[in-house]
């Protein structure tokens, strides 16, 4: 590994850990995820308890809660914690406004999520989290795993000379491009938005690439060429990069919250004709701002 990839390493593994006194905090891996211990998320949390979570939250970008019993108001109460609630677009006569429902049958044909994204990057003001409650898993006892992966950490193993190229750019994300070739709803406001390609988290102030193949169209002051010879080689890296990820094997009764500003998922669909059913919940973020050019 060259230099400046042990130097980005290093300044995670060898970070001061949290200390937490009402939560246990058990990492995934050392550089994304931790399994968090020690709360009923049904119940109000302590002001105490909310901070230790909102600590582990930045210090690992996706937190794991196992064996939780969850109304759809108790997972809205707990996210609200975080910010507004984002209202599902396109939600369904009778259905709440801010629970998507994300289910797989032998009868589907797709499921959201199977590709690296953040959520609505897209949007002006794109999402801050989402939190996602599993409660049934498929049959045969494994599949349907959510993989994520750390966009500071991406942006870090870039060779320095590729960063400085990338800092300063912008880039369109199109909610079109999520559509796959299909035509939405005509109802649907398709968002379209300009943002920097390296953006700095809103509460660590740390610098992470902001590019995603399910959103992202184009960088704006390269030609089409270029942009997309750089966006594609932007998604490989963080495709074919494995200590950008980790992976979330879900139990029945898992909620799971990641920090979309600086994460990416991808659900993973190798269950078929099983099933998985799931509720999610996302908070309203904050426009992002460029990383400007000092130090990750
Ligand atoms: C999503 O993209 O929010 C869905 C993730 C999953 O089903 O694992």
């Amino acid at each position: 590994m060259e230099q400046f990839a042990l130097d980005a390493v290093e300044r995670i593994t060898t970070r001061k850990p949290e200390v937490y006194d009402t939560i246990a905090v058990d990492p995934l891996t050392p550089l994304l995820g931790a399994e968090v211990s020690g709360l009923d998320l049904s119940k109000e949390l302590t002001d105490e308890q909310l901070d230790e979570v909102k600590r582990a939250f930045l210090a690992h970008h996706v937190l794991v809660f196992r064996d939780q019993t969850l109304s759809g108001e108790d997972h809205k109460r707990l996210a609200a914690h975080f910010g507004e609630l984002h209202p599902v677009a396109l939600a369904a006569d009778g259905s709440d406004e801010f629970i998507l429902e994300i289910s797989a049958t032998r009868e589907s044909r797709a499921v959201a999520g199977a590709g690296w994204h953040a959520d609505g990057t897209a949007d002006a003001e794109p999402s801050l989290g989402s939190m996602l409650y599993i409660t049934r898993t498929p049959e045969i006892g494994s599949g349907g795993d959510t993989l994520f992966a750390n966009m500071h950490l991406a942006y870090e193993l870039l060779s320095p000379a590729m960063r400085t190229f990338l800092d300063g750019l912008t880039a369109v994300h199109d909610g079109l491009l999520a559509w796959q070739g299909q035509t939405p709803p005509p109802e649907y406001v398709v968002p379209r938005t300009e943002h920097p390609v390296v953006a700095r988290h809103p509460e660590t102030g740390r610098k992470l690439l902001f590019v995603n193949g399910a959103y992202t169209s184009h960088i704006v002051q390269l030609s089409r060429d270029e942009s997309r010879a750089v966006l594609d080689m932007l998604f490989a890296h963080i495709a074919r990069v494995p200590m950008l990820n980790c992976r979330v094997r879900w139990t029945p009764n898992t909620l799971v919250f990641w920090d979309n500003r600086c994460v990416q998922h991808h659900a993973t669909w190798d269950y078929y004709p099983h099933s998985r059913y799931g509720q999610r919940v996302a908070i309203n973020g904050h426009r992002p701002q460029p990383g400007g050019t000092v130090a990750p």
